[in-house]
């Protein structure tokens, strides 16, 4: 740079560090919102192809590299290629994938046990819009055969539901939706790819909330997609032009959250098994939902659907415990917990609780509760990374409190 330029210039074209000559080990934070070109072809082509960097709002290296990684982890036992593409959170990914693939006039099938947000975005805003929504419960299949028409643009389920943990049959469900020549959307924020895979089983798209599982410590808010290369391009167009991206510190967060997943992932899902053998046996306890209890409904699909660790089978994280008691019962349990904390979202370090009823179902009556399978007591737990052993002590405890209220 010429000593002649006046001090803004100056200031502004700063000497840069020049080229690393080791490569990071690290993939560094790329925060700059636009990249430079020699020449207007080398930006045209850039554009044109797709390779490369051009806006931070149409691709990034931390997002992409964080797409790829999960596009990876989900695609591990595919024999084709899939592609990831990186958001700003779950409900971003989940609305760029319904746009991209409904249009006035469409129809979608969607599990009626599935995320708040999910359901009220195609019951409300995409409604709005001429998308109609049939909710069916997904675990009989004759009712989504029912529902599915010739306009149905996709089925979506998700493979673990929240709060029952109600499992999803993906390979009959798939089987249903390309008999009808339409699609199957996973959400698959509760499993995890350390879990379940969903493409393996036919799924055609998956998708998370990165904020649970996947950045796995409650410290990054992110969204991602994984598909076929030809969908997966559409869910790309849908989100350069909608522009929910994720950001470069978020990106590199959820990545180096990757890193520990099986890790996390394999003791989360041993120390809730372990959790929920040992409060299912408390006599204050009226019902415990886990998919690793033999009494569940879905434990012999998960056992077909889900990886086997070291410890056995995976069967996700989160259980949800019903004191007897109704409403009141549940809000004293949570409230009793001392080691389990009292917060919103799941998937994370630390233990996290929440009375269904008064948290993420609180606009529903105790018989609505109960006409979609959720007693009005229910707590959930995301189990954490703590050690099991204090956590069901912890519970025990609460519950021993409440047997003595009771
Ligand atoms: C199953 C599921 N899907 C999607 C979301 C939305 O994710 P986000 O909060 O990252 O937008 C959540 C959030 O809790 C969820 O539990």
């Amino acid at each position: 740079m010429s000593e002649n330029h006046g001090e803004h210039t100056r200031a502004v074209r700063l000497p840069g560090p020049g080229t690393p000559v080791g490569d990071p080990v690290r993939i560094p934070v790329y925060r700059s919102t636009t990249y430079a070109f020699g020449t207007s072809k080398e930006y045209a082509d850039t554009l044109d192809s797709g390779d490369g960097y051009s806006y931070a709002r149409i691709d990034n290296p931390n997002s992409e590299a964080f797409a790829h990684a999960v596009a990876a982890l989900e695609g591990a036992g595919l024999d084709h290629e899939v592609r990831g593409q990186a958001f700003a959170s779950g409900m971003a990914a989940i609305s760029t994938v319904l746009l991209a693939l409904t249009g006035t006039g469409s129809h979608v099938v969607a599990s009626e046990s599935i995320y708040g947000n999910t359901y009220t975005l195609l019951d409300g805003l995409l409604r709005r819009f001429g998308v109609r929504t049939d909710f069916v419960d997904v675990t009989d299949l004759d009712a989504v055969r029912a529902a599915v028409r010739p306009e149905t643009a996709l089925v979506f389920t998700e493979t673990l539901s929240n709060p029952a943990m109600v499992v999803s049959d993906l390979p009959s469900l798939a089987a249903v939706a390309h008999d009808a020549g339409t699609l199957l959307v996973v959400d698959s924020t509760f499993a995890s790819p350390a879990v379940c895979r969903p493409l393996e089983h036919g799924a055609d798209v998956v998708l998370h909330s990165a904020t649970k599982y996947l950045g796995g410590h409650s410290d990054a808010t992110g969204g991602v997609t994984v598909a076929r290369p030809e969908l997966s391009a559409r869910i790309r167009s849908a989100r350069v032009d909608l522009g929910p991206c994720l950001s470069p510190d978020e990106a590199f967060m959820l990545h180096r959250g990757l890193e520990t997943l099986p890790l996390r992932v394999a003791r989360q899902c041993d120390s809730a098994a372990e959790f929920a053998a040992a409060v299912l046996g408390h006599p204050a306890v009226a019902r415990v939902d886990y998919p690793g209890l033999p009494g569940h409904r879905g434990h012999r699909l998960a056992r077909t659907l889900f990886d086997e660790g070291e410890a056995g089978t995976r069967y996700g994280a989160v259980v949800t415990v019903t004191p007897h008691g109704g409403r009141e019962a549940g809000t004293a349990f949570a409230d009793g917990l001392r080691l389990a904390t009292i917060a919103a979202s799941l998937g994370g370090a630390h233990t996290l609780v929440g009375h269904v009823g008064s948290t993420s179902h609180r606009q529903m009556s105790d018989d609505a509760l109960s006409a979609a399978g959720i007693e009005p007591g229910a707590v959930r737990f995301s189990i954490g990374l703590e050690d099991p052993a204090d956590l069901i002590a912890d519970a025990l405890r609460a519950l021993d409190e409440l047997s003595h209220r009771v």
